[in-house]
């Protein structure tokens, strides 16, 4: 079974015919999906095919030409980045992105920028240090001497110190040694566990879809497939074209 404890059907976040891109370059292409409140959702596909360029227009970076997005009620359309990270959407971008010259406790005080009370930054950087014993140990040294997967439980450190409803999560264990590619995987699903809703991006696209109570398959900025995610692993036109062709035994990490 996926990691994520569907209790409710209640969706989170939603998206209905999203049409965004930069600039006048359109790329995405009326694209809907939606992540119920305690679920774990994988979106995949190849490389170009807007993935993060999703993840962007819902956080308010880029030009949303048309459709709705709406968080916990909230239509994000139009709100500033901050405002969105305030109703409780947490984001990682992709490729690790820590502030190099900061210590580790610096960059976490960071990502609760937003909050003004101390005993709550306290307690969110007491839960961020429970998860990643790691960053606790290392918490006075400068985040650009951390290693690449040290750096990856940072950058998800940082977006928890919001407390998010919702956490998504670009490309986390791109570039990471199997053993930490392991450790990534087992954090979300732990966060799963805890409550946190999760939409992540995964090139690993099978691991991805094994903790994932479903998914979505974009191409050329479009979706393309959608089901749960032993409904896209079993797909043999996805496992074809994303998941390396055999029909590879359904490995459950996670019961
Ligand atoms: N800042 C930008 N300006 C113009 N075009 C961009 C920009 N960022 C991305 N694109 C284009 O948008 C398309 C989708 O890119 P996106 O980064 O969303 O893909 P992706 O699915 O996340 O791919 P990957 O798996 O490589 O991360 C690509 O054609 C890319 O070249
Ligand atoms: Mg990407």
């Amino acid at each position: 079974m996926a990691a994520g404890a569907v209790s409710s059907a209640r969706a989170l976040l939603e998206l209905h015919h999203v049409e965004a891109g930069y600039g006048s370059l359109q790329i995405l292409h009326d694209v809907s999906l939606h992540v119920n409140e305690g679920e774990v959702v994988a979106v995949i596909g190849p490389n170009g095919a807007g993935k993060s360029t999703t993840f962007k227009v819902i956080m308010g970076f880029i030009t949303h030409l048309g459709g709705e997005i709406v968080f916990d009620g909230h239509s994000l359309v139009g709100q500033r980045p901050d405002r969105i990270l305030a109703v409780g959407l947490g984001y990682v971008p992709q490729g690790r992105v820590v502030f190099s010259q900061m210590t580790v406790r610096e960059n976490l005080q960071m990502g609760a920028y937003l909050q003004r009370d101390r005993a709550k930054i306290n307690a969110s950087m007491e839960y961020v240090f429970t998860l990643f014993p790691r960053l606790r140990e290392r918490r006075r040294q400068l985040a650009g001497t951390m290693s690449g997967g040290e750096q990856q439980m940072l950058a998800m450190g940082r977006a928890l110190m919001m407390q998010p409803k919702m956490m998504m999560l670009d490309e986390p264990s791109l570039g990471l040694s199997p053993r930490l590619v392991d450790d990534v995987f087992e954090t979300i699903v732990a966060l799963a566990r805890g409550g946190l809703t999760v939409m992540l991006v995964e090139q690993n696209a099978a691991r991805a879809l094994e903790i994932s109570d479903r998914g979505y398959v974009l191409e050329l900025g479009r979706n393309r497939f959608e089901g749960t995610g032993q409904e896209l692993l079993q797909n043999p036109e996805v496992r074809r074209m994303y998941l390396g062709g055999e029909a590879r035994p359904v490995r459950v990490r996670h019961d």
